[in-house]
C-alpha cells in the first residue's frame, strides 16, 4: 500500500491533475475489487471509468460517511495485516478528483487489471470439506444458517491455515467455523425440513462455547494466512465442523450456494494450539431505550499463562454501536487491542495483528461494548422496546471479544500427524 501511495504522490507531483487512469483506478484496485467485481458479494463492479462515473455520487456518499469500504477497525488502535480501509490521503484523493470534475485521463495509464487468481490463495488445501448439500434460498432478507460437515481424518489433526470458499459469492455475507464434538449440531441438522438449522449468534442453543470450539472465520476481503510455524488448530478426531453462514441475498432471491472450506494440515511439529479466549460478559441488562450503554469485561491473564495473541475477532448483534478491546498492563497503563466506532454486525472481521501481541500474567484484557437500546437505533430488532440480556438470538445481545492466542508454556508432546 505504502508503494501506491507513493506512486500517487509521485504522479500527482510530477503531473499536477489527477486522473482515473493513473491514479484512481489504482486505489479502486487496492481497496475496492477485492469486493466490487464480477460475480463477487458487491452489488456491482467497479473496474471501469464508466463505473466509476455511473456510481460516482453513491460511491461519495458511501466515502463520506464512511460505509465503504467496510475495513471496520479505527486507524490506530492495533495495527492489522492486509487493512484494506482507506487512508486519509486516499479518501480526499477520491473526493476532490470527482469534486474536480472526475477527469479520465490517458488509457495508456491505466494499471494491469488484477488477475483472477486461482480458486485457493495458498495452492491446493489438503482437504476440502463442502456443505453436504446445497442450500436453496427461500427468504428475502438476512438467514442465518448453521450446516454441519463432519470429519473423517482418522485421529486428531492440526490445521494452520484454512480458506473459505463461498459457492455463491453473491449472497454469502460471512462465516463463521465453530468445532462440536457433543453431537449436539448433528442432532439439530435438517430438523426444519432443509439442510441444516437456523442459528444466529453462535453455533446453535446447547453448543458450548470453550476455548477450542472455534476455528476461524471469513468475511469477503480477507485473506488466508499461515499461521506461524509451530502453532496450529486442533481438530479433534471425528469432529464436526460447524460452517455458520450468514446469507444476504440483497434482494435476489432463488439462490442457491454450497460453500466448502479448504483446510491445509500443520507441517512440521505443532507444539501450540491456536484458541480463542473469549472476553466476555454474559450477566449485563441493557434497559430499553437506553442510547450509550456500557457494558464491560475484564479477563485477567493468570499468572504463569503468559500469552501471545494472533488475532482478534470482536463480537455483538444488532445493538451494537462501539466496541473497543484493550490490555491493561499491572501498572495502569492501557494498549488498545482494536477498536470499532461503528459496529456492523454484517461485517464481522477476524483481524490479524502487524505484531503478535503479548499478554503476560497479570495484565488484563477489557472490553467494553456499547449499545443503542434506542428507537434510533435503525438496527433494533425489538419492537416494542425492551430490555436485553445475552442470547444467541436476534433480539439477545452479545459482547464478546475472542483473542486467537497460544500459551507461551504450551508445549504438546506432538502426536504423529502422517500426510
Ligand atoms: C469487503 C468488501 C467490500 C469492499 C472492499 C468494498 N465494498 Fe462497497 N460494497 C460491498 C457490499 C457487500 C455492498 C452492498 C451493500 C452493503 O453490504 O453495505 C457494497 C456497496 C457499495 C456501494 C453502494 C451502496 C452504498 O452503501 O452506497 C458503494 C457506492 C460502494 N460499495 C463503494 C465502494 C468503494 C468506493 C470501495 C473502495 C474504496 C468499496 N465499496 C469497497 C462490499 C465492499
Amino acid at each position: 500500500m505504502k508503494l501506491v501511495l507513493s506512486l500517487i504522490a509521485l504522479a500527482v507531483g510530477a503531473f499536477g491533475q489527477v486522473t482515473y487512469t493513473r491514479d484512481i483506478s489504482r486505489v479502486f484496485q487496492a481497496k475496492c475489487q477485492q469486493c466490487h467485481r464480477e460475480g463477487d458479494i458487491a452489488p456491482f463492479a467497479l473496474d471501469s471509468y464508466e463505473a466509476a462515473m455511473t456510481w460516482g455520487e453513491d460511491i461519495q456518499r458511501a466515502i463520506e460517511e464512511r460505509r465503504m469500504p467496510p475495513w471496520k477497525p479505527v486507524d490506530g488502535f492495533g495495527e492489522f495485516q492486509h487493512n484494506f480501509g482507506l487512508s486519509a490521503e486516499e479518501r480526499d484523493l477520491i473526493l476532490n478528483w470527482y469534486r474536480g470534475g472526475a477527469e479520465e485521463g490517458d488509457p495508456r495509464d491505466l494499471p494491469e487489471a488484477v488477475a483472477p487468481g486461482g480458486e485457493f490463495q495458498l495452492g491446493d488445501p489438503d482437504v476440502v470439506l463442502t456443505m453436504p448439500q446445497t442450500y436453496s434460498l427461500t427468504r428475502r432478507g438476512d438467514t442465518y444458517r448453521c450446516f454441519v460437515i463432519p470429519t473423517d481424518f482418522g485421529s486428531d489433526r492440526f490445521i494452520d491455515a484454512f480458506q473459505v470458499v463461498p459457492g455463491n459469492r453473491q449472497v454469502v455475507h460471512h462465516v463463521i467455523l465453530y468445532l462440536d464434538t457433543s453431537g449436539k449440531a448433528r442432532q439439530m441438522d435438517g430438523q426444519d425440513g432443509n439442510p441444516g438449522y437456523d442459528c444466529f449468534g453462535g453455533p446453535g442453543d446447547g453448543i458450548p462455547l470453550t476455548l477450542s470450539s472455534m476455528a476461524g472465520g471469513w468475511v469477503p476481503g480477507m485473506r488466508a494466512n499461515r499461521f506461524p510455524e509451530g502453532i496450529g488448530t486442533l481438530l479433534p478426531k471425528d469432529v464436526d465442523i460447524i460452517m455458520q453462514v450468514h446469507y444476504y441475498p440483497c434482494g435476489r432471491t432463488e439462490q442457491e450456494d454450497q460453500t466448502k472450506v479448504g483446510l491445509y494440515f500443520a507441517q512440521g511439529e505443532v507444539n501450540k494450539r491456536l484458541v480463542y479466549l473469549p472476553i466476555l460478559n454474559t450477566r449485563f441488562q441493557i434497559p430499553p431505550g437506553a442510547e450509550s450503554h456500557e457494558v464491560t469485561a475484564t479477563f485477567p491473564i493468570p499468572p504463569l499463562f503468559d500469552a501471545t495473541a494472533y488475532l482478534v475477532a470482536p463480537h455483538m448483534h444488532l445493538l451494537g454501536r462501539q466496541f473497543k478491546l484493550e490490555k491493561i498492563r499491572p501498572n495502569g497503563r492501557t494498549e488498545p487491542l482494536i477498536y470499532i466506532d461503528n459496529w456492523d454486525f454484517n461485517w464481522q472481521g477476524f483481524y490479524q495483528y502487524q505484531q503478535p501481541i503479548r499478554l503476560n500474567g497479570f495484565d488484563r484484557v477489557r472490553a467494553t461494548c456499547t449499545f443503542d437500546n434506542s428507537e434510533n437505533n435503525p438496527r433494533n430488532p425489538s419492537n416494542p422496546l425492551k430490555t436485553v440480556r445475552w442470547g444467541e438470538g436476534t433480539e439477545d445481545e452479545m459482547c464478546i471479544g475472542f483473542l486467537g492466542i497460544t500459551f507461551d508454556r504450551e508445549n504438546i508432546v506432538p502426536f504423529n500427524q502422517p500426510l
